[in-house]
């Protein structure tokens, strides 16, 4: 892979994939991103100018999507999508940007790359299949049938079903991958366990919804970083490779977690409202990805993930505390 178009390479995963393949391949990568509120310049800071270019611009621009792909086509290149409205409580309060980004943005990427032959990467997740019981011994598979539940899943699943649909009818070369929970550096503080670790360094309380009963797969960006460069590698064209590491915690165990790393007292969180249509369990087999192209995560251990992850927020305060009162005051007024 020579050139890689990486769509939200400044968003929180899209940035650690545009690090992780920088020192991991030889590729020259452009960077095309909106810079919407969840987009960072500084998680881009200090890359090599010879081999990263970013372009500021929406997905949805056909003109602009269609020049960037025509660069790549001859030129052993690739387009990794990561691009999207990825927050599920945006999506409740205004789910128009999720379906024009995440819907019309991957329609708009695939034309550009059915036109000029270039391979393409789609990023998803594994909230498309919707939710499973606490106790359900099944966990999601390539196989599993879609069933999302919120806007986001929904629009995500829509994207999917586009790049499916996009390599059987005009013979598009793409794989897919559907990743669990993310966690690590440079994620935004609307998101779960940023919001908890900055509530607490910032002297509030942590906020759970409902019981805190619903469970995750938690997975560092890192870990997610290296199988997507896997699938790009060795993936098999028409695939879909879930990507998990063991990480199932309920969220009532992460903020007690969050708390006890920090010195506080585990019980010291708030309940606050549950958030509508709320998904109760997510898990991961990731065995396909793991036996057919040898993929392992380097973060086993959440606890240690977590615990730099702290670290890095409590560094980082200069990043994440600008944004920090308006998505506080936001959640406030949603009683969140
Ligand atoms: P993010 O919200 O942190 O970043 C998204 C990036 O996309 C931002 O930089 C934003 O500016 C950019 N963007 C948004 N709309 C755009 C548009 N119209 N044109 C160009 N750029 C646009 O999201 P993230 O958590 O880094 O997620 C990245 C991808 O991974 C998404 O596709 C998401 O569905 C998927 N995913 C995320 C997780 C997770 O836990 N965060 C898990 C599995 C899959
Ligand atoms: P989130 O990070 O929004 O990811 P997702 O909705 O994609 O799973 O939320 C993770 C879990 O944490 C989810 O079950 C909702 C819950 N949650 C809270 O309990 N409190 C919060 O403040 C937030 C933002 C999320």
């Amino acid at each position: 892979m020579r050139r890689l178009l990486v769509t939200g390479g400044a968003g929180f995963i899209g940035s650690n994939f545009v690090h992780h393949v920088l020192g991991h391949s030889d590729a020259h990568v452009t960077v095309l991103d909106a810079f919407t509120y969840a987009a960072s310049r500084e998680a881009l800071a200090g890359l090599p100018g010879e081999r990263v270019r970013v372009v500021e611009g929406d997905i949805c621009d056909a003109g602009l999507v269609d020049g960037l792909v025509a660069e790549l086509a001859g030129a052993e290149g690739a387009v990794v999508h990561f691009a999207a409205e990825s927050h599920n409580d945006n999506s409740l309060d205004d789910p128009s940007p999720f379906v024009q980004t995440n819907i019309v943005g991957t329609f708009t990427l695939l034309e550009a790359v059915r036109r000029h032959g270039v391979r393409l990467h789609h990023v998803s997740t594994d909230e498309v299949y919707g939710d499973l019981e606490l106790d359900d011994p099944a966990r999601f598979t390539e196989s599993t049938p879609y069933r999302p539940s919120s806007p986001y899943s929904a629009s995500k699943a829509g994207a999917d079903h586009l790049v499916r649909a996009w390599v059987r009818s005009f013979g598009v070369q793409a794989t897919l991958s559907n990743c669990s929970n993310n966690y690590g550096p440079w994620q935004h503080v609307e998101k779960f366990i940023p919001r908890q670790i900055t509530n607490v360094l910032d002297g509030g309380k942590v906020k759970l919804y409902g019981s805190g009963a619903n469970v995750r797969d938690w997975i560092h960006a890192e870990d997610h970083s290296s199988a997507v460069l896997k699938i790009l590698e060795r993936g098999r064209i028409g695939e879909t490779y879930l990507i998990g590491a063991d990480g199932e915690r309920s969220n009532l165990a992460v903020v007690r977690m969050i708390l006890e790393q920090l010195g506080h007292d585990p019980d010291d969180f708030d309940h606050v409202t549950d958030r509508a249509g709320h998904d109760l369990r997510y898990a991961i087999d990731s065995t396909k990805l793991r036996t057919e192209l040898g993929w392992e995560p380097t973060y086993t251990s959440f606890e240690e993930g977590l615990a730099r992850t702290i670290d890095w927020y409590r560094d980082h305060d200069d990043w994440w505390r600008p944004k920090k009162a308006a998505i506080e005051a936001a959640y406030a007024a949603k009683g969140q």
